[in-house]
């Protein structure tokens, strides 16, 4: 395991994968690194290619919105990351070899931060770190253990842009990680 110095070194010197070649940033991942709540996203899009910094666009915004609500804030109480550290063309799902190329980065980052609960927003990484089958539409908000680590997955924030039907159900997953929170967190609140 690498500390975090070496790991976001050769993070952003990495050329594991094609998306190397077109990238403008590394999207290392930002927030606290001891939190006790880390959110797993895709990958980048546009914004957070040219930015390095994951969740910066309209969907940041509203992830960000939301994780107010229940009193998380990647200043204050929470470890944001994605599955691919660079961005895929054309904001394509990452390929499975560029995911397969840039999971030890992530898992360096989860035996790091050693986190309570993970979070992933959206199928692609529910499908990589709960189940190859997960069910976003069904299995949104039940949990998971593995390696004594709590997992769930919401909607990703650009699902939600796109079907602001999604919301409510996933307040209700938001209602529901706050409560896990309380029973299993020791520093985030
Ligand atoms: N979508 C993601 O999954 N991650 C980001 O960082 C931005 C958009």
């Amino acid at each position: 395991m690498l500390d975090w110095d070496e790991l976001e070194r050769q993070c952003r010197h990495c050329e594991k994968c094609a998306l190397a070649a077109t990238r403008t940033n590394v999207v290392f991942g930002a927030g606290v690194r001891d939190a006790e709540v880390m959110l797993i996203g895709e990958g980048p899009g546009e914004n957070e290619d040219l930015t390095g910094e994951p969740f910066v666009g309209r969907g940041g915004k509203l992830l960000d919105d939301m994780l107010e609500i229940i009193d998380l804030s990647r200043k204050k109480n929470i470890y944001i990351a994605n599955m691919v550290k660079c961005r895929p063309p054309q904001n394509r799902d990452p390929l499975n070899e560029e995911q397969e190329a840039c999971i030890g980065y992530l898992r360096n980052q989860v035996a790091l931060i050693r986190p309570k609960i993970i979070v992933c927003l959206g199928r692609i990484a529910a499908m990589k770190l709960i189940r190859p089958d997960f069910k976003i539409t069904r299995e949104h908000g039940q949990w998971f253990e593995k390696a004594g680590i709590h997992m769930t997955a919401i909607y990703h924030p650009a699902a939600l842009l796109r079907d602001p039907g999604k919301r409510p159900e996933t307040f209700a997953d938001l209602q529901e990680i706050q409560r896990k929170i309380r029973e299993v967190c020791t520093h985030t609140y």
